[in-house]
């Protein structure tokens, strides 16, 4: 492995490797829920876009737990760079936010769909149990709760976004390395 001399101050495979594939399948599951939302009742591609927004969202719910595991049991990397304590209390709250939406989002979305008697497949290889008896106020309650709650997702994520690319471009600190190792310290050294 090249030396980069930040081993010990990036976070590990296993923890960046699933903030990506995790940061992927949300923004997908994200811009096919928006877009299937808004299509007409009875059309023919409204079913299959759900089923690929629901199994996206119930893989969201199940890779969370090892990713809680890892992040309580690894921690995170400490910062080699001085960092404000407001700026870190901001990203550690951001963080928390970002743990508890990826975990609350998927499980009303799920609720709602069992609530509103509908299946909640895995793309098309089995199904996942039934959790609630259909009721159609709790179907109303938690599909409110899962569209407020993904447009808040929304809105960390867009703040997290921008937060990430103004440390990368205008500060030019390490924060990207930590979860881009290769592509930031590539620039970090090109920026000399
Ligand atoms: C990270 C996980 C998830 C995110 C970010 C997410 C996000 C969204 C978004 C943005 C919408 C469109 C809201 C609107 O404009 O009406 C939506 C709708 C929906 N989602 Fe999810 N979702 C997730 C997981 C799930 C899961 C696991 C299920 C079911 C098992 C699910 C079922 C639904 C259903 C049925 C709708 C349609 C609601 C309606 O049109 O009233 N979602 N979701
Ligand atoms: C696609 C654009 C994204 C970029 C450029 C990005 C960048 C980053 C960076 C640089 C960090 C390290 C921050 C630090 O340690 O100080 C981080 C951490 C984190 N990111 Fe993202 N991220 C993106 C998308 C997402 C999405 C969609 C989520 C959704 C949940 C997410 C959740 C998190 C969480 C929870 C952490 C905290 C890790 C920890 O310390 O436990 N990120 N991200």
């Amino acid at each position: 492995m090249r030396d980069t001399g930040m081993e010990n101050y990036v976070y590990g495979p296993a923890q960046r490797g699933l903030h990506w594939f995790m940061a992927a399948i949300i923004i997908i599951a994200i811009a096919v829920g928006l877009y299937a939302a808004d299509l007409p009742k009875g059309d023919p591609s409204k079913g299959f876009l759900f089923l690929i927004h629901k199994s996206l969202g119930m893989t969201v719910l199940i890779l969370a737990a090892p990713r809680i595991l890892l992040r309580i049991f690894k921690g995170a990397p400490p910062y080699r760079f001085p960092i404000d304590r407001l700026t870190q209390l901001g990203a550690a709250a951001g963080h928390a936010a970002l743990y508890v939406l990826m975990i609350a989002v998927p499980i009303g979305g799920y609720v709602m769909t069992c609530a509103e008697d509908h299946p909640v497949p895995w793309f098309g290889v089995f199904s996942f149990p039934r959790l609630v008896a259909p009721d159609k106020a709790l179907a109303e309650i938690t599909e409110d709760a899962h569209v407020v709650g993904a447009w808040i997702l929304i809105a960390v994520i867009v703040v997290h976004v921008l937060a990430a690319i103004w440390h990368h471009r205008f500060k030019k600190d390490e924060v990207m390395a930590r979860m881009a190792p290769r592509l930031a310290t590539k620039s970090l050294k090109n920026s000399g």
